[in-house]
């Protein structure tokens, strides 16, 4: 049954956008970790994008892209009140969540929204939450209000020192581990350079690591392997045994290239839908 766009807002002018879909059923069984699958109409592919909230009341669910290629572009010319063909979900396994302390979630680019909804559950269980997020400078920061609203501790950085530290989150994560002994567990969700060096900060720690991962997903529901990731040198399917695991244990290089292996045509086809679009 087709979704309607109940509210579409731009977070960054042109690349990042912030849209809340009239969907009950997910909304009421969704939880932090989850991910929907959706098809904008006949012609489009399916793509996976993380719940960044829900709104059980409201019968909603909030999802935030970066405008990347064909269907995220698709999907930026929709408007409030249009409707997408497909919204499947909730998918993935769910966040593990069980009160134990202080947790740091770390976000960066569009991986903030994500992070936020898990960053929401530990805060809702008891756990002290210590935000830690990043982008490249300040007007690409997401979810900063969203996350000060409940976080005990928001630390930010941005690679050109426009807000906060300037540098990366990783060297907050440091500084942060380094002074305090009892956090429990590293969350990271970002691009998968910064998942990589977050799970590199956190070993000499010894502290528990868990990175969501995005790999290319075509059912999302564990049947093609299209997503296929290794994980403690075992082929797991990230839509189904994840999309979250041991930052440890990822093989990251190869879901670099993994995720390129497509590029030259992802390419074309924004190429050709951009031309469609003009006329
Ligand atoms: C579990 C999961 C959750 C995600 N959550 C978010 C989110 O909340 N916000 C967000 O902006 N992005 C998210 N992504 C990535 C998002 O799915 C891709 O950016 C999107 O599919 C790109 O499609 P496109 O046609 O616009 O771009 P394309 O030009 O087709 O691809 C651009 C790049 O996006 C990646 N990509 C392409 N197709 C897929 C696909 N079917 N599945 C996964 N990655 C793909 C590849 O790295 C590719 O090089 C998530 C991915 C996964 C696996
Ligand atoms: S997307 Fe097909 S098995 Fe995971």
């Amino acid at each position: 049954m087709p979704t309607r766009i109940v509210h579409k807002e731009s977070l960054i002018p042109g690349t990042t956008s912030k849209l809340v879909l009239d969907a009950p059923q997910i909304a009421s069984t969704a939880k932090p970790g989850h991910f929907v699958m959706l098809r904008i109409d006949e012609q489009g592919e399916r793509i996976p994008l993380t719940i960044a909230d829900t709104d059980k009341e409201q019968g909603t669910i909030t999802i935030v892209y970066l405008v990347m290629g064909k269907s995220t572009a698709a999907l930026e010319n929709l408007k409030q009140g249009d409707s997408i063909l497909d919204v499947c979900g909730p998918l993935g396994r769910a966040t593990h969540i069980e009160k134990q302390g202080t947790v740091i979630c770390v976000g960066g680019g569009t991986g903030i929204a994500a992070m936020h909804h898990i960053a929401k559950g530990h805060h809702r269980i008891g756990n002290r939450v210590v935000g830690i997020i990043g982008a490249r400078s300040k007007n690409l920061l997401l979810f900063e209000k969203e996350l000060s609203s409940f976080a005990d501790e928001l630390l930010i950085s941005t690679d050109d020192g426009s807000y906060g530290h300037k540098g990366f989150v990783t060297e907050l994560l440091q500084q942060r581990l380094a002074a305090d002994k009892s956090v429990f567990e590293v969350v990271a969700v970002g691009p998968v350079p910064m998942m990589a060096a977050v799970a590199k900060t956190t070993q000499p720690f010894g502290v528990k690591t868990t990175v969501s991962l995005n790999s290319i997903m075509v059912d999302g529901i564990g049947m093609c392997g299209a997503c296929r990731v290794t994980v403690g040198g075992e082929t797991k399917f990230a839509c189904v045994d994840g999309p979250e695991f041991d930052g440890q244990l990822v093989d990251f290089a190869e879901l670099r290239r993994r995720l390129g292996a497509y590029r030259s045509q992802e390419t074309l086809s924004l190429e050709q839908y951009r031309c469609q679009c003009h006329g």
